[in-house]
């Protein structure tokens, strides 16, 4: 018997639809069994590994090899500052120390109400927008340590439902990559990637 709520489930069987083998859903699985709890634990990995029909050392065996998979409790707003040498040339380790003063949160850890998770990250992909952060991986870039102080005092005060990277960008970034030239209007309402078949990603407004 499935643990999982029935949409949680309904979504589980509409992605290993996708698939021409069970196994091969296992990795968007594991974001909707964090989803659905907050974190991935062993009873969700258990859960994936039925709907996969694989063994649950072999769920763990991808859970733990990949750094967006959290085991742990993670806060509603996960805060990734990249620190490799793109961004670190360019200031991404004080902008990693001014998030961690600034919230009080140091590397790796949650504060204890839940709200805010910080964290390093390796290049994250937005190298000619450095230094770049991440909130629930919608990116900023070009973001300077009083930008990033701001950034978590709004996480902390606007506490908002949907986290949509636009709406950062244009709050605490500075230089881009480049233009993205299409309005995003979508975001992510918790801490793991905003990707449609998962329903972790809605509109601003909630819609
Ligand atoms: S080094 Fe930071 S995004 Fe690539």
């Amino acid at each position: 018997m499935s643990h999982w709520s029935e949409s949680t489930q309904e979504r589980a069987r509409e992605i290993i639809d996708l698939y021409p083998q069970k196994r091969s859903a296992v990795m968007p699985l594991l974001y909707l069994a964090m989803a659905e709890e907050g974190h991935l634990t062993e009873t969700g990995m258990e859960e994936v590994a039925r709907w996969c029909e694989i063994t649950p050392a072999q769920v763990l065996s991808v859970a733990s090899f990949y750094t967006m998979y959290k085991r742990e409790r993670t806060g509603k707003y996960l805060i990734s500052c990249c620190t490799s040498i793109s961004c670190m040339l360019l200031g991404g380790d004080e902008v990693m120390h001014a998030v961690e003063d600034e919230s009080g949160v140091p590397h790796g850890e949650t504060d204890e109400e839940g709200l805010l998770s910080v964290e390093h990250a390796e290049c994250i992909g937005a190298c000619g927008g450095a230094p770049a952060v991440q909130v629930n991986y919608e990116l900023i870039e070009g973001v300077t340590p009083d930008k990033a102080r701001d950034l978590v005092t709004w996480l902390k005060k606007a506490r908002p439902v949907v986290v949509n990277t636009d709406e950062m960008q244009e709050l605490f970034g500075g230089r881009r990559s480049f233009d993205w030239a299409i309005p995003e209007t979508d975001g992510a309402i918790g801490p793991f990637p905003a990707f449609q078949p998962l329903g972790t990603v809605e509109s601003e407004g909630g819609e």
